[in-house]
């Protein structure tokens, strides 16, 4: 509703008026509280969020149940140093009627992996099913998203988004469409079970032929909200500009060796989409370069990237919808963070 319109409801309801000044600061002071159930939207609009929002504080870590879009929405503007995040790409892979066929074990857009050398492995989303309505939709909410993102990061600020070679150019396009600017990609070498099929159907026909290459490496779309002025007045200002340096002789570099997330991490957090400690460690350290601000990770999940921040003495937020990963990144975020390396 706009404040005129919340005006307008007030004077109808209690034959009574107020100042549009002190509704709005009213409505102004209850956004910035995260479980008010109120949310900015935009100027002079509020929206009463739906779901009543949950809360978990460990160290420096905050977690909250909700929509991204909402809660990002009741941040405050220029707020937030840099995002770390791992979207739901395909976008119909966590609406709830997926999610409940993957508990049940039924599939759905989810393909339970064969094991492979003796190792159980995550389901996976399938993406090659992606219409063309469906990479709309993707650039629909990562235009959103960029938007939102755009709003709450200070100038200079690092956004780094998980993805998957299907999709990368769609959200890396959709983001900078919104303003952000790309700042290249980095690759996780890691040797997944997608693609490297042999042709469903004629796999004795076709004995030396695979439908796609084995996947061995998954894109992360790396983009930056524009600065204000040079890298030196950014990171004065802001803390912004520029990546945290391995060390004296090892800048951070865009390709990082990982392996698939460890059978000790997953038994802490059992989510499909579980990114390992070692990798998130690395990413999340580099994307502050003066080791100080907040992490943002707006799809939380089982909250590797806030396990990640609080590890390395990072602030972060994360937003998370579901509930049952939500309660399960509470329990999870301590004992990822306690994990050595
Ligand atoms: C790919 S998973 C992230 C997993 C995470 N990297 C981890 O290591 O646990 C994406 C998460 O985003 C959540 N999600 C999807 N849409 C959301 C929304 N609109 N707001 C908040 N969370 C959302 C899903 O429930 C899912 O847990």
């Amino acid at each position: 509703m706009t404040v005129t319109e919340i005006e307008c409801r007030i004077a109808d309801s209690f034959n009574e008026t107020f100042e549009s000044s002190s509704i709005r600061s009213s409505l102004r002071l209850q956004a910035k509280k995260p479980d008010s159930g109120i949310v900015r939207v935009s100027r002079g609009l509020y929206a009463m969020s739906r779901q009543s929002t949950s809360r978990f504080e460990y160290g420096k870590a905050t977690l909250i149940q909700g929509d991204a879009f909402a809660v990002m929405a009741s941040l405050e503007e220029s707020s937030i140093q840099a995002i770390v995040t791992d979207p739901p790409y395909g976008l119909v892979e966590y609406k709830k009627s997926q999610v409940s066929k993957l508990r049940k074990g039924q599939g759905g857009v989810w393909r339970i992996p064969p094991s492979f050398d003796g190792a159980k492995r995550s389901p996976l989303p399938r993406f090659t099913t992606l219409t063309n309505a469906d990479r709309e939709k993707i650039v629909e909410f990562f235009g959103r998203f960029g938007e939102q993102a755009l709003r709450v990061l200070v100038p200079g600020a690092n956004i780094v988004v998980a993805t998957n070679p299907l999709v990368s150019h769609l959200v890396a396009g959709a983001l900078e469409s919104a303003g952000l600017e790309p700042r290249g990609q980095l690759v996780r070498l890691v040797q997944t079970m997608r693609g490297g099929d042999r042709p469903k159907g004629f796999e004795s026909e076709y004995p030396d032929v695979s439908v796609m290459p084995r996947s061995q490496f998954e894109p992360w779309v790396i983009m930056r909200k524009p600065m204000d002025e040079t890298t030196g007045r950014n990171l004065a200002e802001y803390g912004t500009g520029g990546w945290r340096r391995i060390d004296d002789d090892h800048p951070f570099g865009d390709v990082i060796k990982s392996a698939p997330t460890r059978k000790e991490e997953r038994a802490i957090a059992n989510h499909p989409s579980l990114k390992p400690q070692k990798l998130m460690r690395q990413i999340v350290r580099a994307a502050l370069p003066l080791g100080m601000g907040m992490i943002l990770d707006p799809f939380a999940g089982s909250g590797s990237t806030l396990a990640a921040a609080e590890s390395l003495g990072y602030s972060s937020l994360g937003i998370e919808q579901d509930s049952e990963y939500y309660n399960l990144a509470c329990n999870a975020i301590p004992k990822l963070t306690a994990l050595e390396d």
